[in-house]
């Protein structure tokens, strides 16, 4: 029986380097180690070998297989480098690889989420409204009357239907305001929509940032501070800020804030960013009616409210001269913001 084996070995170490291909290899594992192969059919011969011999036999019929088996292994190693080598012809593994440009957010988003960071450590919760508003929210209960001249057709977006594309994120202070209840310290970043001619400064659909404080005895003074803390922390600590007295229907007395850029080798200029004030009684009284409640009295609570263009303020911290910059999508523009 030994030496079957040994001649067993012997010719499948001669024939398996042969195989042509994975079937051809596949068939002579079968023909000698298979079920109904050669080493099968061999190793029924132990029933017949002689006690003291029967270590020996086993350990050569193992040895015999795993001699094979061996052989099986080397040439399916070398199919498949053969395989692998010709997939790779006419490949030149010594070019450099195909660079992956890594994504980023785009410049907008990264000033958004710093301004509503800054202002959520400041106690700000974020709050939502739709973007297509009635005139109601939008207009009416903000102390702004018919025949203001943000209403006209020319301004605004209207539908059909009466309802618009809000004209800002204000029309959030009022629908906030309807369903909770004060002390109440809320942002709302979202898009807001004009008819006004796309220039350098100016979209028709662009992005603000509003605020509103409503408690008791909420001050002026209070509302300078959070803006000045504001400011400083997103642009800088010596960022100088200007409150200039403006009008705002909802908001008596308003301002308009400007920041003071130094562009190199330019003189300094103030640039406004930003519109605010404490909130008109009127406003409290359009919700008090509206509510069925005193809950937002005018004699009871105070508040400030503020909103911002987010792009100005993308512009300003990077220095962009045009604001179409931020929504023509050309890579070697955003590129730079990686
Ligand atoms: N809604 C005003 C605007 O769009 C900005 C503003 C918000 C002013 C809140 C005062 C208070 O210009």
């Amino acid at each position: 029986m030994e030496s079957s084996l040994a001649a067993l070995l012997a010719t499948a170490l001669a024939e398996i380097p042969t195989a042509a291909d994975e079937a051809a290899l596949e068939e002579l594992r079968l023909k000698y180690l298979g079920k109904k192969g050669s080493l099968t059919a061999i190793s029924a011969g132990m029933r017949d070998v002689p006690p003291d011999r029967k270590a020996a036999v086993g350990a050569a019929l193992n040895e015999t297989r795993t001699g094979i088996t061996a052989a099986l292994d080397a040439r399916k190693a070398e199919q498949i480098a053969a395989k692998d080598a010709k997939e790779a012809e006419g490949i030149d593994l010594t070019l450099p690889g195909r660079p992956v440009a890594p994504g980023a957010l785009h410049p907008l988003t990264q000033v958004l989420d710093r301004a509503v960071g800054i202002l959520r450590r400041m106690g700000f919760a974020l709050a939502t409204g739709p973007e297509v508003e009635t005139e109601w929210h939008c207009f009416d209960a903000l102390n702004t009357p018919a025949d203001h001249p943000a209403r006209h057709e020319s301004d605004t977006f209207y539908f059909d239907s009466g309802h618009l594309l809000r004209t800002h994120t204000s029309s959030v202070q009022v629908r906030t305001m309807q369903t909770q209840t004060p002390p109440l310290r809320i942002i709302a970043p979202g898009s807001a929509f004009r008819r006004d001619e796309i220039d350098a400064t100016h979209l028709s659909a662009f992005t603000q940032l509003e605020g509103l404080y409503v408690a008791e005895n909420v001050s002026l003074g209070q509302l300078k501070g959070t803006l000045e803390a504001f400011f400083r922390a997103l642009f800088g600590d010596t960022t100088e800020v200007r409150f200039r007295p403006h009008f705002f229907p909802f908001t008596e007395p308003s301002y308009e804030v400007d920041v003071k850029l130094s562009p190199k080798g330019q003189a300094p200029r103030w640039v406004e960013i930003l519109g605010c004030g404490m909130v008109d009684p009127a406003v409290f009284q359009a919700i008090c009616d509206a509510r069925g409640d005193d809950v937002y009295h005018p004699d009871k609570v105070t508040g400030f409210a503020f909103g911002m263009g987010l792009e100005r303020l993308a512009m300003i911290q990077w220095g962009i001269p045009d604001i179409r910059h931020l929504i023509e999508n050309d890579v070697r523009f955003l590129g730079q913001f990686v």
